[in-house]
């Protein structure tokens, strides 16, 4: 059961526990609350007595949980959890959401889309795939590309496609977590790196816990890790004398290269291979099974 409901939100182990334990502390919190509160109702009928009680739990369960999630450290787990309840159960309708954005998008498609974020750095082949993958998409949209290069081939192609970028530099995504409010306005939901080669930074990590996801031109845990990117990659498969590489894409952690592998796909390293050619080969298994990839998350994270 834990590990179908780890699947199901994207959370570690121990960061399951934490939310467990948070409805734990909110859920006993609210009922004693609650009981506390009802005198001073003072209501007769037994029946109304209980609707009632069961209308200010409902009241008072998710800001008990979300005060408890706190110093738990699981409140945007939860901020987002008690969002969709809501949204579930039709409050907070997104027309009172998108009066508060100011992101200018069509309003009629906003609440039913995972909104994705691509960060990418280079040419953008991977991005352009995932961009054609989720084209008139049901359940989820491209919204943002974000980019450290301006020289970056990618930002044509976000310009081509209309899609907002944006572009943040070094000090700022590290010493500053301004962006942070920035994919909140665009409602991002997930985030894919395809060809970002800066580390994560820890104030991302937790605003999106098994929420960003990445792909590695190898079969991790093998050549990964600091400054294994692009040819230096192939050519350590190569140099190994290795008969086979692939692809791996996974949940981003603090360690590059380092967490939960969610799939890989192998290919051959021929005897005649040099960097180059193994690079387009493992570049058409990106493009073959990345989109698809990412759509499997997708269809997890609406499951919630
Ligand atoms: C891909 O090979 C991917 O594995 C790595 O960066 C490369 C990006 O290529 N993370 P492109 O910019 O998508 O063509």
């Amino acid at each position: 059961m834990f590990e179908r409901l780890q699947k199901k939100w994207k959370v570690k182990g121990w960061q399951l526990a934490l939310i467990l334990i948070t409805f734990t502390i909110g859920g006993s919190a609210t009922g004693y609350i609650g009981k506390k509160l009802m005198p001073v109702f003072a209501i007769g009928p037994a029946w109304l007595w209980v609707l009632v009680y069961i209308l200010l739990v409902t009241i008072i369960w998710p800001i008990a949980v979300l005060i408890v999630s706190i110093p738990l450290g699981q409140f945007p787990f939860f901020i987002k959890y008690i969002g969709k309840l809501g949204r579930r159960i039709g409050l907070g309708s997104s027309d009172v959401k998108r009066e508060t954005s100011n992101v200018k998008r069509l309003t009629s498609d906003v609440s039913r889309f995972t909104h994705i974020a691509i960060f990418a750095s280079g040419a953008g082949s991977n991005a352009q795939k995932i961009i054609d993958h989720f084209r008139d998409h049901a359940i989820a949209k491209i919204s943002l590309i974000v980019c450290n290069n301006p020289a970056a081939g990618v930002l044509q192609i976000a310009a081509k496609e209309e899609i907002p970028v944006l572009l943040i530099e070094k000090d700022r995504f590290y010493k500053d977590d301004a962006y942070i409010k920035e994919l909140n306005e665009y409602r991002i939901d997930l985030i894919v790196l395809a060809g970002f080669l800066w580390k994560i930074p820890v104030a991302l990590l937790n605003m999106y816990p098994g929420r960003i996801l990445n792909i590695h031109p190898a079969l991790l845990p093998n050549y990964g890790g600091k400054g294994m990117y692009g040819q230096a990659v192939h050519e350590a498969v190569i140099k190994a004398g290795e008969t086979e590489s692939g692809i791996t894409v996974h949940y981003v952690d603090e360690i590059y290269d380092n967490g939960k592998i969610i799939f890989q796909a192998h290919c051959p390293v021929l005897p005649a291979d040099t960097a180059d050619s193994l690079a387009r080969r493992i570049h058409q298994l990106e493009h073959q099974h990345y989109p698809k990839v990412i759509e499997r998350v997708v269809a997890g994270i609406n499951e919630v």
